[in-house]
């Protein structure tokens, strides 16, 4: 096809476009027009002559002239309208809309500038969300996990419940932390489908915990029940050997996530990655390692910033990952560990 024909074409389709567009710009205004006349509540900003109300906006956001914003009204907002966030649309709608020009999209803002308007009415998580890393080290924003437009609010379209189950977790996390998402999918949480990653983290505080790790009080809130096991002191004790008594002040000898997320890297230990699986690395997995002429990663007993490794400066523990003989021995103490007493039983 040479040039000629090419714009003789695009002539030929564009005109019938143009003509459908004004007939639809002509119709949003009218429908504009006589929504007025029927006047709304204060709350409205149809008062406003540049505001022309959601049912004109609609007129046109049907999935044929432009986008479809028919899911809107099955999400948390459908109360709430169009213009709220997106500002006026008289300008937008006397221009057909074309190319989505004379509007704020939100999508478009540069990172950290939704929140300002989502504060508007989430003040609380907006203010949470401010101070977790995600945010400070601009990782992710709002729209990175919501979407208001959906039904669940979030990217995808999930479940109308705003509980995420497990796959609407793996599929909004996942994108950015496959490793923690795959590794969580391998623990019993996921594959007895108990726990989401909802049920240790918030993302609307500041330390991204439902509760302290320090002081067992994440996984106690559900461990410490009579179907789950854990519920007295004695209960812990047991489960981790009499060389780590139950520690309510959360100085460390007992705590869950030393040993059940032990760190993969020997450097900033706390920073993590952390293994997701729950499952424990013994010290005998250490060796097997050592004997395949690979420097191991932390084991469950070499834990978070080395509780049992000499290697870490200033631990002051009496046995060294490096050492087969010493992860010997640890693995003695090892076997001694894990029992749930009613389970014992
Ligand atoms: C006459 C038809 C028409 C009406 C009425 C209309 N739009 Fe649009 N709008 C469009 C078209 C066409 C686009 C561009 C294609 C797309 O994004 O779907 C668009 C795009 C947009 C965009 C995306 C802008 C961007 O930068 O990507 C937003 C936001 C938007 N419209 C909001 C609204 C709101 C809010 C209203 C009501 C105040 C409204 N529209 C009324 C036709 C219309
Ligand atoms: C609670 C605030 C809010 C309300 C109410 C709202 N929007 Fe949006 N809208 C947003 C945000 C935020 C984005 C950016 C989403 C993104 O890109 O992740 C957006 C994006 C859009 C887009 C561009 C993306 C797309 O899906 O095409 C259009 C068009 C749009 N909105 C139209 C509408 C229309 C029409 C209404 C009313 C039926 C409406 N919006 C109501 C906040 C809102
Ligand atoms: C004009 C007020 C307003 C603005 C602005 C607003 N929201 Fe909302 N949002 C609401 C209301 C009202 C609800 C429904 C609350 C409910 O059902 O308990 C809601 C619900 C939600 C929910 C679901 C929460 C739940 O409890 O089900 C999410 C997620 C959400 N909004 C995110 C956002 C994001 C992200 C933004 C900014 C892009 C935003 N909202 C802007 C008023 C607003
Ligand atoms: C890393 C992903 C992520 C980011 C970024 C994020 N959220 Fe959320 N948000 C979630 C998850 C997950 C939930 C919890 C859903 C549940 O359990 O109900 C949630 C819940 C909410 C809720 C309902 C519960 C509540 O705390 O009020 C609102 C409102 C909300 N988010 C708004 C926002 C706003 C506004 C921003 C931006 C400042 C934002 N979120 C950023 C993932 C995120
Ligand atoms: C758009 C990408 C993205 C998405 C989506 C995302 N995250 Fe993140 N998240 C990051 C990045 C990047 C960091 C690391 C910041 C750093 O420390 O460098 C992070 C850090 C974290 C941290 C560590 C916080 C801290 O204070 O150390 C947790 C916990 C976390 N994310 C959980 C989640 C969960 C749960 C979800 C799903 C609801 C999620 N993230 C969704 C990008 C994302
Ligand atoms: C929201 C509640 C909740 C939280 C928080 C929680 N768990 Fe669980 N956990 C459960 C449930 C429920 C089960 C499944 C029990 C069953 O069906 O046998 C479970 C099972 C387990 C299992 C056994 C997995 C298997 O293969 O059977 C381990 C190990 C475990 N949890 C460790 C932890 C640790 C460590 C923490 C804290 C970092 C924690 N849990 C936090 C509820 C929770
Ligand atoms: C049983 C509780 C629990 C569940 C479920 C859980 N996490 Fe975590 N997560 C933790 C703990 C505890 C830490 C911090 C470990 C530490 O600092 O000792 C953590 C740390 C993180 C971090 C920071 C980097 C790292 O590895 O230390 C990210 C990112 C993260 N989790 C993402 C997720 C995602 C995504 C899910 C779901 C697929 C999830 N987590 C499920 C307890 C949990
Ligand atoms: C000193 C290390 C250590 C500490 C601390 C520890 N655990 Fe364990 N846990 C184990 C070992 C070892 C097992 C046996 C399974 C394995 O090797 O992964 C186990 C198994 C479990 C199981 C599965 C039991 C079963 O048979 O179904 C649960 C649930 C559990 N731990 C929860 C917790 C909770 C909650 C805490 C904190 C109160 C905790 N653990 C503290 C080492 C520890």
């Amino acid at each position: 096809m040479s040039i000629l024909d090419y714009r003789r074409q695009s002539v030929r389709t564009a005109a019938p476009r143009r003509l459908y567009q004004a007939a639809l710009a002509a119709l949003a205004l009218a429908v504009f027009v006589l929504g007025t006349a029927a006047s709304v509540d204060g709350c409205t900003p149809a008062r406003d002559p540049r505001f022309v109300g959601t049912a004109t906006c609609m007129t046109c956001h049907k999935g044929i002239t432009a986008s479809d914003l028919r899911d809107h009204f099955a999400g948390p907002h459908a109360a709430i309208d169009c213009e709220t966030c997106h500002g006026p649309g008289l300008e937008h709608v006397r221009a057909g809309g074309r190319n989505g020009i004379l509007i704020d999209n939100p999508g478009d803002d540069p990172f950290g500038a939704t929140p300002d308007l989502c504060a508007r009415c989430h003040a609380d998580a907006v203010d949470g969300h401010a101070m977790t890393t995600h945010f400070t080290k601009g990782a992710a924003s709002c729209n990175d996990c919501h979407n208001v437009h959906k039904p669940g609010g979030f990217v995808f379209a999930s479940d109308p419940d705003r509980f995420l189950d497990n796959a609407g977790y793996v599929q909004l996390c996942g994108e950015c932390h496959a490793q923690q998402t795959g590794e969580f999918l391998r623990s019993g949480h996921a594959t007895k489908d108990a726990v989401t990653c909802g049920g240790c983290h918030d993302l609307h505080v500041p330390a991204t915990f439902t509760a302290p790790p320090e002081n067992n009080q994440l996984c106690q809130q559900c461990h410490a029940s009579f179907f789950l096991g854990l519920d007295s002191p004695e209960a812990v004790d047991f489960h981790t050997g009499a060389f780590h008594p139950v520690d309510p002040a959360g100085s460390g000898a007992s705590r869950c996530v030393t040993c059940h997320l032990p760190p993969q890297r020997r450097t900033n230990q706390d920073r993590g990655p952390h293994d997701h699986s729950l499952l424990t690395l013994r010290p005998a997995e250490t060796n097997a390692l050592i004997a395949q002429g690979m420097t191991p990663p932390p084991n469950s007993c070499a834990g978070i910033l080395g509780c049992h490794d000499a290697s870490v400066p200033g631990s002051g523990a009496p046995f060294n990952l490096d050492h087969p003989s010493d992860n010997t021995v640890l693995q003695r103490f090892f076997d001694q560990i894990g029992g749930i007493p009613e389970k014992v039983q």
